[in-house]
């Protein structure tokens, strides 16, 4: 297995331009289900997750032409409607497949999608909500089954906001007979992206981007091109990254006010941050001041920033409040940044205190999940000597080119076969 080597102490200068947002791309891609027809996506980040995604694709009979960052999707050759445990297993955002599935094809099987590191991760209100649309569900064996004659527009109410669930029931509606109303519906920006898609294929999806979405359910959809949006959290996490090593970096290509609260924190924590609508300027200062946090569903500040953060508040001048709201066990991190030197405290397993220190000393670590890998490496940075971190493949998953990126802007940090 691949490692990340880094040797901490350089500050961050440069430009680098930002991928393909995986959050926005799995979703777009699992909507070509919904197409008797070719659905090509353009700004395709290269990532592990793809990769998966493409092959659950495949496996079902999907056509499946990739060039460079262009993904072109043909729905109109899939005779499977089984979506395989070793498939799933890789990612369990192979769940939005489910949707799409019975809704064009009346029946769908998918493996349950295990929990992960950071948390059971059900998918309750996926099911429930497909219940609602009249869809017969049983779970056998380790799988879902889900069938449904024709599926039927219905209010469904989140019971909190779920990114992935919202995204396949509003997929799922768009072929119900009459109207769906999702209430308490997650506003994150890919959900935009992802109404956006779907209405150029011809569907009628209104509210997106707010806490109440309305799909007028159409018999068909058809072929169009999309345009995958900017990833925030890899916006996120060079912004972060450069302030915690008092750099100057100018991130490009990237989408400001989709990571608004993240631009916030950091200016509280010391931070020069200018914006233009597609690029970000962040020059770091020292001290760097100590805030709290707590994650929220969009547009509060996002888990998925969350580890990250918790990087910079190590080496912060004060003390702050790490309140991780989404997810039960989102701070394995923790105990990896410990052995860097860092000083912090959980308390009733969701608060972490951070106590800022001077330095961090570089030590061989291992990454747990995709973000918390990305924490790693900013911890790495500012660390005083040599850091190695394991398990790399955790932010293969959602990191395009992560070291060279890094390296380009001044970092000492090279892979490892
Ligand atoms: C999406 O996961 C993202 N993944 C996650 O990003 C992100 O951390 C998360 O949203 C929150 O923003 C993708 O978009 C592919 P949720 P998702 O459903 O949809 C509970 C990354 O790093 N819940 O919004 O799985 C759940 O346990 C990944 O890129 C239920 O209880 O998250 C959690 O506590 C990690 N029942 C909360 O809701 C359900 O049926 C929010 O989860 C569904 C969710």
């Amino acid at each position: 297995m691949d490692k990340i080597q880094i040797r901490g102490g350089r500050k961050l200068f440069g430009e680098v331009n930002i991928s393909g947002a995986k959050n926005a791309a799995l979703p777009l891609i699992a909507s070509s289900i919904l197409v008797n027809g070719k659905v090509c996506i353009s700004n395709v980040p290269d990532l592990m997750d793809i990769t998966s995604i493409k092959a659950l694709l495949k496996d079902l009979g999907a056509g499946c032409e990739h060039h460079q960052d262009r993904l072109e999707i043909d729905g109109s050759s899939i005779h499977k409607i089984e979506a395989e445990y070793d498939l799933v297993r890789k990612m369990r955002a192979s769940i939005l497949v489910l949707g799409p599935l019975v809704a064009r094809f009346g029946h769908a099987k998918v493996s349950l999608p295990g929990g992960c590191a950071i948390g059971a991760r059900p998918v309750n209100m996926h099911l429930t909500g497909l219940e609602a649309l009249g869809a017969t569900i049983s779970i056998e064996h380790g799988y879902i089954e889900a069938k449904a004659e024709q599926l039927k527009g219905a209010e469904i109410c989140f019971d909190m906001p779920t990114v992935t669930g919202t995204e396949n029931l509003m997929m799922a509606a768009t072929l119900a007979k009459g109207t769906t109303v999702l209430r308490n519906a997650a506003r994150e920006p890919e959900i935009v992206a992802l109404a956006h898609a779907l209405n150029r294929m011809g569907a009628t999806v209104t509210g997106a981007g707010t806490a109440i979405i309305t799909i007028q359910g159409v018999p068909a959809l058809y072929g169009t091109d999309i345009h995958i949006i900017p990833d925030r959290i890899e916006t996120g996490t060079f912004m972060v990254a450069a302030a915690a090593t008092r750099g100057d970096v100018r991130i490009k290509g990237c989408k400001p006010d989709d990571i608004r609260a993240t631009i916030n924190k950091l200016r509280a924590a010391g931070a020069a941050i200018h914006t233009t609508d597609d690029t970000i300027h962040v020059k770091g200062s020292a001290p760097i001041k100590s805030v709290d946090i707590k994650t929220m569903p969009y547009p509060g500040f996002p888990t998925d920033m969350q580890a990250q953060f918790m990087a910079l508040m190590t080496v912060a001048s004060g003390s702050s409040m790490i309140h991780e709201s989404i997810f039960e066990n989102r701070f394995i991190h923790a105990n990896e940044l410990l052995r860097m030197g860092a000083d912090i405290s959980i308390t009733n397993g969701n608060i972490a205190h951070v106590r800022g220190v001077k330095k961090l000393q570089g030590a061989p670590v291992m990454a747990s999940d995709l973000r918390a890998s990305a924490s790693l490496v900013i911890a790495g940075l500012v660390a005083e000597g040599e850091t190695t971190i394991a398990r790399v493949y955790h932010m293969d998953r959602g990191y395009e080119a992560i070291e060279k990126k890094f390296s380009l802007l001044g970092a000492d940090i090279k892979r490892i076969k």
